[in-house]
């Protein structure tokens, strides 16, 4: 059965008091995905009683615990996996996310782990990767029945990828459905609070990115459900055939401004370059011999860098 907007939104009104009382003392933290939109996730599982959850990219872990503050029984199991290890954000999260006996603290790609993870009936949120390696790792995983719905933040209407989203995908609901956003948006009022604090006030708000209007109420989930022909084969040929052309634009520039214009820096300016270069480098008590090593090594590797297979993550 395919669920119209308006179904969606009874799902989530019907959870609601649930998921209020269940976040009540978890205080929002920064770059975590606001609560409006956390409902729908957890709503959606409700509604499908999956009990498999899995989340691709955790950070400090607010949205990791807005879950497992909601699926705490023992027959449901959540995997939540994070690219990076050695971060405040993962310490951070481990100190957050203490005591969830359900729940696996999971270190690498998620390319790698998540198809490996899904055994049963799941839904699947998606909070890094970004942009097109999302909207990638969704499509392969969603070939597997076993995936109900996926979920990718950052999706508001000014991305480029959201405009894709809509052609590929043909079953797909965004957070900033304006009878969603009015049904839930008392939801954030602690996070816009919190934003605040951080002096962001006057850059991010209700329909406010970077200062600008923005088309979007936020950064905007979107929920992909699964079936048998959940995607538009053609529009996604297309879109991959336009994001590698995109890369290889990318890759050329890349290799023009980065490297070479370091190289056309150092022979217009050598002196002022190495004085400044060198400045810097005193302060970290790096003599010339070490800094000309850096930086062939930094230049070496950057040049490597474009010929890797995935540009690695923020
Ligand atoms: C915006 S943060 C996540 C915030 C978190 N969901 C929250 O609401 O608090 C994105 C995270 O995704 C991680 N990430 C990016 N690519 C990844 C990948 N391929 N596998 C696992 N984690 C990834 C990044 O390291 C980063 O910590």
């Amino acid at each position: 059965m395919e669920l119209k907007n308006d179904d969606i939104i009874e799902i989530c009104q019907k959870y609601l008091p649930i998921f209020e009382k269940n976040v009540a003392n978890i205080g929002y933290e920064l770059k975590g995905i606001c609560n409006s939109e956390m409902l729908l996730f957890v709503s959606i599982i409700q509604y499908f009683q999956v009990k498999l959850i899995i989340e691709s990219g955790r950070a400090s872990g607010y949205s990791t615990k807005i879950i497992a503050a909601n699926f705490n029984s023992s027959n449901q199991e959540i995997y939540s996996i994070e690219y990076l290890k050695y971060t405040k954000d993962s310490i951070q999260s481990h100190e957050n996310l203490f005591g969830y006996k359900n729940l696996h603290l999971i270190y690498g790609d998620s390319n790698k782990i998540i198809p490996k993870l899904i055994n049963r009936e799941c839904c699947v949120l998606i909070d890094g990767p970004k942009d097109d390696a999302a909207i990638k790792l969704a499509v392969r995983i969603m070939k597997n029945s076993f995936v109900k719905a996926v979920f990718i933040h950052d999706m508001d209407k000014e991305s480029n990828h959201r405009t894709w989203m809509e052609r590929i995908f043909k079953n797909i609901f965004f957070t900033d459905d304006t009878s969603y956003v009015n049904a839930f948006k008392h939801l954030d009022e602690e996070m816009w609070l919190e934003l605040r604090k951080h002096k962001r006030d006057d850059m991010y708000g209700p329909y406010l990115k970077n200062s600008k209007h923005s088309k979007s109420y936020y950064h905007t989930l979107a929920l992909i459900f699964n079936s048998k022909d959940f995607f538009d084969q053609d529009a996604y040929f297309s879109y991959i055939k336009t994001i590698k052309s995109q890369k290889n634009k990318w890759k050329i520039s890349f290799l023009f401004e980065n490297f070479f214009g370091t190289i056309k820096k150092i022979l217009q300016y050598p002196k002022i370059y190495f004085f400044v270069e060198l400045n810097v480098d005193k302060r970290n008590g790096i003599n010339f011999k070490n800094f000309l090593k850096k930086w062939i090594k930094f230049s070496g590797s950057q040049v490597l860098q474009i010929f890797k297979k995935r540009v690695p993550v923020s």
